[in-house]
């Protein structure tokens, strides 16, 4: 049996995933499995039909890999993978629908608006602007409506600095989500699919030491301090658990999702967005979870492949 890693692609998390991919192909290979390791480009359809690996693995962030792109050629092909489907992958992945679809269900997320780029040209910037802060007042976090990593993310705490917000976050795409920002404790919570449904791994507390847990506090070690398992009261310990195992059922997400929550001064645990690739790297959440699980990596993903395939 062996696997094929998927990693690399082109989008704005191309160099966190050939980390989480290196990482990972490291994991599985020590338990035992064959693994290739493939860069998503142009070649990767002519790949797979040449060497129909007995799974793939997806290591890619951002874009295709988790908007349903790659998952849709591999349904096509008939090649079995972890992970999500198409159609859930890309409810998850855009982030005001994943935000309705909870809020719908009864969760608690950020109040939130949805602009596009064109709102700005067509109403007045600084009108709809205005009207923003207003709905959700200050502080708010500007996010691409698609995107990971934090990046484009923006915490706004006056005004006058929206503007040059709202062009730093257009850079990463078309729409913005713009969401109140609660001061709170972030966490982020791994579910896994076993034989005996979904299991969730201890959540991991977030403490950035600038305040913001943004690109470079993601991924500069040291820059970030982690407590897994995150230091929570046993009732918040459970909704935290309950928000990411209602989050991987209700946006019907397969094999592993984590799920970032915030948790407000109040207590309410507030859902943020769920990630259908979640990062595997040196400074990546889920492999803090895994730890303090007490297991290992390669024995979580060599579960899922063995799912993919039977
Ligand atoms: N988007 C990054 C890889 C994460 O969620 O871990
Ligand atoms: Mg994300």
């Amino acid at each position: 049996q062996w696997v094929a890693v998927l990693a690399g692609g082109l989008s704005h998390e191309r160099e966190v995933s050939l980390r989480s991919g290196r990482r990972l192909s490291a994991a599985l290979r020590g338990v035992g499995m064959t693994v290739d390791e493939w860069d998503a480009d142009a070649n990767l359809l002519t790949r797979l039909r040449e060497h129909r690996p007995d799974a793939v693995v997806i290591a890619l962030h951002g874009g295709a890999g988790e908007n349903g792109s790659v998952q849709s050629v591999l349904e096509m092909l008939g090649v079995p993978y972890v992970g999500t489907d198409p159609r859930a992958c890309r409810r998850a992945w855009d982030k005001p629908t994943a935000k309705a679809e909870l809020a719908r269900a009864g969760l608690a997320t950020p109040d939130w608006v949805v602009l596009p780029h064109a709102t700005f040209r067509e109403l007045g910037a600084q009108a709809v602007l205005d009207a923003m802060v207003e709905s959700l007042g200050l502080p708010l976090m500007l996010k691409p409506d698609q995107g990971g990593s934090a990046l484009g993310a923006q915490v706004v705490r006056d005004a006058a600095a929206l503007p040059a917000a709202m062009v730093a976050c257009l850079a990463y795409g078309e729409t913005v989500l713009a969401e109140r920002f609660i001061e709170g404790v972030e966490v982020a919570v791994t579910v896994i699919d076993g034989p005996e449904g979904p299991e969730v791994l201890p959540a991991v507390e977030i403490r950035p030491e600038s305040g913001v847990y943004d690109y470079t506090a993601r991924y500069t070690a040291g820059l970030t301090d982690f407590h897994a398992p995150a230091r929570l009261d046993r009732a918040t310990a459970a909704a935290v658990s309950e928000l990411a195992v209602s989050a991987h059922r209700l946006l019907g997400l397969r094999d592993v999702s984590r799920t970032d929550a915030v948790i407000a001064p109040d207590g309410t645990v507030h859902f943020l967005e769920v990630n259908v690739s979640p990062g595997l790297t040196e400074t990546s959440l889920l492999p803090m979870a895994v730890e303090a699980s007490g297991r290992s990596l390669g024995e979580i993903y060599a579960g899922l492949v063995d799912r993919a395939v039977a």
